[in-house]
């Protein structure tokens, strides 16, 4: 299968990648290489030939559009966007640009290219949008978790700008019949992942003797996906899936950020022990709450299960476990990522393979 993957030097995008080339997909990879985006999260297939990336950005039309010319894609994957929601609340403009007119952009251009194919390949052709759980909103501790059904009411910049873009992925398929698909996941976790989000921050904190700053009381509660397993439904959704539909992928594995950072610090305490001989909880703080702070986020993919008969393979337990002791065994890819030196790197270095 051929695909042109956007976003995919990211962290979800980049295992996306990695599970398709080593499966013997054609992958373009279109990233822009925004501070989230790392070349070296590729590095395992940079050199095979069933892979190659352009940098660029999705709002580009005429880049897109060369793009799809040339390599005559079987499916677009959009994982591009903004995807941190504290940036987002700092700083929202960017992430209308990126993930709501990007979007359209995007949508647009691969209409006009797709609208002029042979019916086979027209028929065959896919776009598989990437987004959130935060597009439903926030639950209660007693509420039932988010269905296909879920009325969405985005309550960050971040989601309220997924939210958008998911309802322009479905305008495309109604207006012009674009064969679209949707997949809504909860948060994810795993290797290389920016250490902005909750897990890797806590990780490298930890042991760098910083603090872990819990926002409010910590009793918010996220449903933790394995970043391998979402590829996988990722894949059975992209082969399988129901045009024009949306499919919410979760890890059922609900747990409070306290008990995420308590687990965290339990892992090192074990793995790295504190020279002082003391626990990494001690490090544990708590700040002021997030703006906005969703309480809770639970997905209920009971559709994705039935309908494709996929499920997440990791358990929680076994997945942090090697999520922490990956960011451990990596310190020069966290090394690259927290001084800058891989973004030197890369406008010293960087000449394109486009
Ligand atoms: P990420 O921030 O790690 O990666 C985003 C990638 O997109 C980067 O490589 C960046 O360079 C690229 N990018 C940004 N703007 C671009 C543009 N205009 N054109 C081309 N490339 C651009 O994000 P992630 O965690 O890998 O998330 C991937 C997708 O999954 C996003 O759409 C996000 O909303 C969604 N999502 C993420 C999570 C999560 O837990 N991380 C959960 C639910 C949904
Ligand atoms: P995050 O990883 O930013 O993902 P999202 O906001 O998309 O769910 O945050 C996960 C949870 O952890 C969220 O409830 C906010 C909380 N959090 C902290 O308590 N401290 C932090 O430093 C960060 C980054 C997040």
């Amino acid at each position: 299968m051929k695909i042109l993957v956007t976003g995919g030097a990211g962290f979800i995008g980049s295992c996306f990648v990695l599970q398709r080339v080593n499966s013997s997909d054609f992958i373009i990879n279109l990233d822009k290489l925004t501070y989230s985006g790392n070349i070296e999260n590729l590095n395992a297939v940079s050199d095979k030939p069933n892979y190659a990336f352009v940098r660029g950005d999705i709002g580009d039309s005429e880049l897109v559009k060369k793009l799809l010319e040339e390599f005559q894609p079987d499916a677009v994957v959009n994982f591009a966007a903004e995807s941190h929601v504290d940036r987002s609340i700092v700083d929202p403009d960017i992430f209308v640009r990126t993930n709501v007119l990007g979007t359209e952009i995007l949508l647009r251009t691969v209409k006009e290219w797709w609208e002029n194919l042979p019916t086979e390949k027209k028929d065959n052709f896919r776009l598989h949008h990437i987004s959130t759980d935060e597009v439903f909103g926030t639950l209660k501790l007693e509420d039932p978790a988010f269905t296909e059904e879920t009325p969405f009411a985005p309550n960050s910049p971040y989601s309220a700008s997924k939210a958008s873009s998911d309802h322009f992925v479905r305008a495309f398929n109604e207006t012009y019949g674009l064969p679209t698909l949707i997949t809504n996941c909860s948060n994810n976790y795993g290797p290389r992942q920016f250490p902005e989000k909750l897990i890797p921050l806590m990780t490298l904190n930890a042991i760098s003797g910083k603090k872990l700053p819990i926002y409010g009381t910590g009793e918010n509660i996220r449903d933790w996906l394995h970043v391998e397993d979402h590829c996988e439904a990722i894949y059975e959704v992209l082969t399988k899936g129901k045009v024009g539909e949306t499919y919410n992928i979760g890890g059922k594995s609900e747990r409070t950020n306290l008990f995420i950072v308590n687990k965290i610090c339990s892992i090192l305490d074990d793995i790295k022990p504190r020279e002082d001989g003391k626990s990494y909880k001690e490090q544990i703080t708590y700040v002021k709450d997030r703006l906005g702070h969703d309480f809770r986020y639970a997905i209920n993919c009971a559709k994705v299960e039935r309908d494709l008969g996929w499920t997440p393979r990791h358990t929680f337990e076994e997945g942090i476990k090697e999520t922490v002791q990956w960011y451990l065994d990596n310190p020069s890819w966290v090394e690259s990522i927290k001084t800058g030196e891989y973004r030197k790197w890369l406008e010293a270095n960087y000449n394109g393979r486009e």
